[in-house]
């Protein structure tokens, strides 16, 4: 959401952000796999003062049936953001915003599930935005990815997000909520690790083709950061479950 100009200094003399960060500094990346028992799959991540919830379900059988495809699974994503996780509460239920994340979310995450295996089904992806500050729908997609994994859905790879963008005339990793609302440009991604593929890219603001670039190369080492963050938090997962099955015996 980029909203303007304002007189405020978003990068310093020296380089320095408004939260002490240099240019290609992204904040910090916390991922936590399996997080709620009632879900099939789930995760929690923060992104610096991000905090998201993902929960997925499925597959299962698609509601309503008319949007059952017969050669693959559909995957349904709802984001939403919490009433108090903004400075002006934001109204209950889905807006334009949302909807429209919701669509990029899904669309991201078809790249890697392997929906093929399961006609007819759909798997649900549900997306708690708890508390907001720029980034969320990269928090969101990252999340959801780790929901997928927990649920043990068959994937190419997980999908990291992260943005990039302009703000005071420099490009900047992972831009903070005065930098996407006062700055220049913001832009998104999202990759399949494995093979560098960009799954997800918007853009608002502008910027020339050399930002551009710069700003997508840092973009891409962040997501190469934040992916192995989220298979540790998968691994950790894992080795918990394993004991759990072992107790059990
Ligand atoms: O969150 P993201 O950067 O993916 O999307 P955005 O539309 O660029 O929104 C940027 C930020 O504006 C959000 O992360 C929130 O901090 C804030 N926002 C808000 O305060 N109230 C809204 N209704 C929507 C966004």
């Amino acid at each position: 959401m980029m909203s303007g100009h304002t007189d405020m200094v978003l990068v310093d003399k020296k380089g320095i952000r408004i939260d002490g960060r240099t240019a290609d500094q992204h904040r910090q990346f916390k991922v936590e796999a399996g997080v709620l028992n009632n879900a099939d799959g789930s995760a929690y991540v923060e992104i610096g003062k991000n905090k998201v919830l993902a929960a997925v379900y499925g597959p299962r059988e698609c509601h309503p049936r008319h949007l059952q495809n017969p050669n693959k699974a559909i995957i349904q994503c709802k984001y939403n953001m919490q009433a108090f996780s903004v400075s002006d509460r934001k109204r209950p239920g889905p807006d334009r915003r949302s909807i429209e994340i919701s669509k990029i979310t899904a669309e991201a995450l078809e790249n890697v599930v392997l929906t093929e295996l399961y006609p007819r089904a759909s798997i649900d992806v549900y997306i708690e935005i708890l508390q907001a500050n720029a980034g969320t729908r990269c928090a969101g997609l990252t999340a959801a990815s780790v929901a997928l994994a927990d649920a043990g859905i068959p994937m190419r790879d997980i999908v990291p997000a992260c943005a990039a963008g302009k703000a005071d005339g420099k490009v900047l990793l992972d831009l903070n909520k005065e930098e996407d609302n006062y700055g220049e440009a913001d832009v998104p991604i999202a990759i399949v690790p494995s093979t560098d593929e960009i799954v997800l890219l918007q853009m608002d603001g502008n910027m020339t083709r050399k930002e551009f670039d710069k700003a997508i190369s840092m973009a891409v080492g962040a997501c190469h950061e934040l992916y192995d963050i989220q298979k540790d938090a998968l691994k950790r997962r894992y080795s918990t479950k394993k004991e759990e099955v072992e107790e059990d015996e």
